[in-house]
């Protein structure tokens, strides 16, 4: 008797509770502030109730690929134990990598590869839906690597040109084309080159993607071109505020002129009284200033000129930029002479021996990140790193990966926002052609 009343008393207390949970939801879910903060609270308040979530749409965020074997986050922190423990366990380990033929099997059902890849689906919030960016990215070997990056920066408002190389083995060809063909928004370039480090070829190849971007996409924002070698550490969401920050600014190094002047001591005088100007080669820029560098007939001459100079694509974008009196929306207006360590856009770190800056190995100058690397790396504020090998200590990238992800993720709930001032001191970003 006794026992049942307990029970009937307890049954109705978690009906009403339940009741209570129900009712509250309902309405606070109908009244628009608390949908805004519905990601952010109500997992807390009510951790009963899941939220309605849409798997296929967001893709790896649900599920991300957690680096198992190893604890990233002890080697972002710099633990020596995980450290030591990794380097341990790469004597022997043998990363498994999806070869070209897979792709194009695997792409032979696009639903089923978007969702086994994890592909993001949606734009994620309306500050990046309203403020689409348009990639290039060169490549010629490891289409592996350049499809996670692809999964990575993938967006459904933004575009992208990717740039096979002519001389590319046939499989890279045949496995990029039916990647890309799974996406509206993914596309090779119209026009291939056979890029030649050093020479014109490699202008060529990011003018074509260029030209096709702005064919192909009338509204995006700012051209962003990489290589398949490198990885952003900026979410989509970052970029997107950096960018807003940069209000059209580019960024574009420019540095010393007078360091540079063999570049250019065999080219002739160069035309229009464009003062010339050397930088890295990686360039943020904005769409009127890519419209410019395409249509425009001071660029088309500029282009000529720039065929006779030593290492042209260290050049071109870089002139382009720093002639203020082109008047370019974005352009540096030169009131104080740039330098070469203002920018953003890249970590690449040129070394000619292991040890302090750089804990991987060493190819032509410039490092190839190893795990030794990842503590510096994720307190550094440029956008992508270059550069990566996914086979060289694999679990740099796949950790470098997963933080990528993982960020995006709490951004996406509102956990995490980005604090952007560091970017709104930048020079070009002040003393930019409004
Ligand atoms: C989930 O998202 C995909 C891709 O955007 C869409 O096709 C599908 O209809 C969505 N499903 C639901 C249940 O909303
Ligand atoms: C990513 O998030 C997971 C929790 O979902 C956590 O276990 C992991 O340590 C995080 N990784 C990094 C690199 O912060
Ligand atoms: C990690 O390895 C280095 C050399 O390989 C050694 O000097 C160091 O004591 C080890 N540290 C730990 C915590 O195991
Ligand atoms: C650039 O040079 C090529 C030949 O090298 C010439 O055909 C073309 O007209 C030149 N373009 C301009 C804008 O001068
Ligand atoms: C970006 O574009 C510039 C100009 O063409 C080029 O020199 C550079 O190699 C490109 N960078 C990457 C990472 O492709
Ligand atoms: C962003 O960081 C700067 C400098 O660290 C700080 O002064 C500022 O208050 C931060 N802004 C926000 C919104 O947290
Ligand atoms: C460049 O921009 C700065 C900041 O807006 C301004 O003070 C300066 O006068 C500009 N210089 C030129 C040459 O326009």
């Amino acid at each position: 008797m006794n026992r049942n009343r307990v029970c009937l008393f307890i049954f109705s207390a978690v009906m009403s509770l339940l009741l209570v949970y129900c009712g509250l939801y309902i309405y606070l879910f109908s009244t628009p502030s608390f949908k805004i903060l519905n990601n952010i609270l109500l997992s807390r308040i009510f951790p009963f109730v899941r939220q309605p979530r849409n798997i296929t749409a967001v893709g790896l965020l649900e599920k991300i690929n957690l680096v198992n074997l190893v604890n990233c986050k002890k080697l972002f922190d710099g633990d020596y134990i995980e450290m030591n423990k990794t380097y341990k366990l790469l004597e022997t380990f043998k990363p498994k990598p999806i070869t070209d033929t897979e792709y194009i099997s695997m792409t032979k059902s696009c639903d089923s590869f978007l969702e086994k890849r994890g592909y993001i689906m949606r734009s994620l919030s309306s500050v990046e839906e309203t403020f689409p960016l348009a990639f290039s990215m060169l490549m010629y070997k490891d289409v592996y690597q350049a499809e996670r990056l692809l999964r990575a920066i993938y967006r459904p408002q933004n575009i992208y040109c990717i740039h096979v190389d002519r001389k590319a083995a046939r499989d890279v060809k045949d496995a990029m084309t039916s990647i890309a063909s799974c996406f509206d928004n993914v596309f090779i370039a119209s026009q291939l080159y056979d890029v030649e480090w050093g020479t014109i070829s490699v202008l060529d190849a990011e003018l074509s993607c260029m030209r096709d971007l702005l064919d192909k996409h009338k509204s995006w924002k700012y051209f962003i071109n990489l290589t398949g070698q490198e990885f952003p550490l900026r979410t989509n969401y970052e970029l997107v505020k950096i960018l807003l920050v940069y209000d059209g600014a580019n960024d574009i190094m420019g540095g010393p002129t007078s360091k540079w002047q063999n570049r250019w001591a065999g080219a002739g005088t160069p035309p229009h009284g464009i003062r010339p100007m050397k930088g890295g080669t990686h360039i943020l820029a904005n769409r009127d200033f890519v419209d410019f560098l395409v249509n425009n007939r001071i660029a088309q001459d500029v282009y000529n000129w720039t065929k006779y100079t030593i290492i042209p694509d260290e050049i071109f974008f870089n002139t382009m930029n720093h002639n203020s009196q082109l008047g370019v929306r974005g352009q540096y207006n030169g009131s104080i002479p740039p330098n070469e360590e203002m920018y953003f856009s890249r970590i690449k770190i040129w070394t000619y021996s292991l040890g302090a800056d750089c804990h991987g190995e060493i190819d032509r100058g410039i490092c190839i990140f190893g795990i030794g690397d990842l503590p510096l790396l994720k307190t550094r504020k440029e956008f992508i790193f270059n550069k990566f090998h996914w086979d060289f200590q694999s679990f740099t990238l796949d950790c470098i990966e997963e933080l990528y992800f993982n960020t995006t993720r709490d951004e996406y709930l509102g956990i995490k926002d980005f604090n952007t001032s560091v970017y709104e001191t930048a020079l070009f970003v002040k003393y930019k052609i409004q």
